[in-house]
């Protein structure tokens, strides 16, 4: 702008006209670019929190009252914290099934106990049509626990983490019940007590579960709250049942 504005003048100069003298170019101030404003430093993450070692606590169990007393008194961090209470068992001890699920949900929470909720009513109902007793008695013919002991929060699935940290816990749970045959309600449980995952390909498939007492042989099934959403698999949960009945008949 200035040079052609310079150059304009200078030949009206030659061309005899009388030009004033330009002032001084100005200099043209330079805007320094604005700092962008550093960003805050990082939130501090909250800290992790670390569980005693569940694996002497649950050794040191003899007895299933032990063991719920010790699940009682144990901190499992946030799992713990969101739950009313640890959630061990209800039914027959000394039954020669167990049935093993995943964790509590609402209504197991506010009583205590597992499964007694819609999907345990199901349970229930689909061991009841093979002649055995479950309503939650001595006289039971099945025990029930779950592989987690907590509510998640939100009903979400335990996380692996969490499912670590009931894993001594389970393990001694049914060392102590000592069953001769599990029943796995769903992937998770079926996952955790024998590694295999993939439940609609593994159900009705015998399968091992380790414990400190030897092998148990293990039958997964779909999960009662699974069959609630997807009535039409009944029909496939009902041959699993006639394999699990085929099997208790043997003793
Ligand atoms: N689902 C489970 O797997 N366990 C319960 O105790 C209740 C619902």
């Amino acid at each position: 702008m200035e040079k052609s504005l310079r150059s304009l003048l200078d030949w009206y100069e030659r061309a005899g006209v009388d030009v004033p003298d330009l002032p001084p170019a100005r200099s043209v101030r330079r805007v320094r670019p604005v700092k962008a404003e550093a960003p805050p430093p990082p939130a501090p993450k909250p800290t992790a929190f670390t569980a005693a070692d569940p694996a002497p606590v649950a050794a040191a169990c003899k007895t299933i009252a032990e063991l719920k007393a010790a699940l009682d008194a144990f901190d499992a961090g946030p799992l713990s914290d969101g739950a009313r209470q640890a959630v061990l068992a209800r039914g027959n001890p000394d039954a020669d099934l167990m049935v093993i699920g995943e964790a509590p949900g609402r209504d197991e929470d506010r009583e205590g106990l597992p499964f007694v909720g819609r999907s345990g009513q199901l349970l229930d109902k689909m061991l009841g049509a093979i002649g055995l007793a479950s309503g939650g008695g001595d006289e039971d013919d099945v025990y029930v626990g779950n592989v987690c002991f907590w509510r998640p929060p939100n009903n979400r699935k335990p996380d692996p983490a969490e499912l670590e940290l009931c894993r001594p816990f389970v393990h001694r749970h049914i060392e102590l019940a000592r069953p001769k045959v599990i029943l796995l309600a769903g992937g998770t449980a079926m996952q955790v007590m024998t590694g295999v995952s993939g439940i609609m390909k593994n159900r009705g498939q015998w399968q091992s579960v380790n414990v400190g007492t030897g092998d148990i042989p293990a039958l997964p099934i779909y999960h009662p709250a699974f069959l609630l959403r997807q009535p039409a698999l009944k029909a496939e949960a009902w041959q699993d049942l006639l394999t699990l009945r085929e099997r208790l008949a043997e003793g």
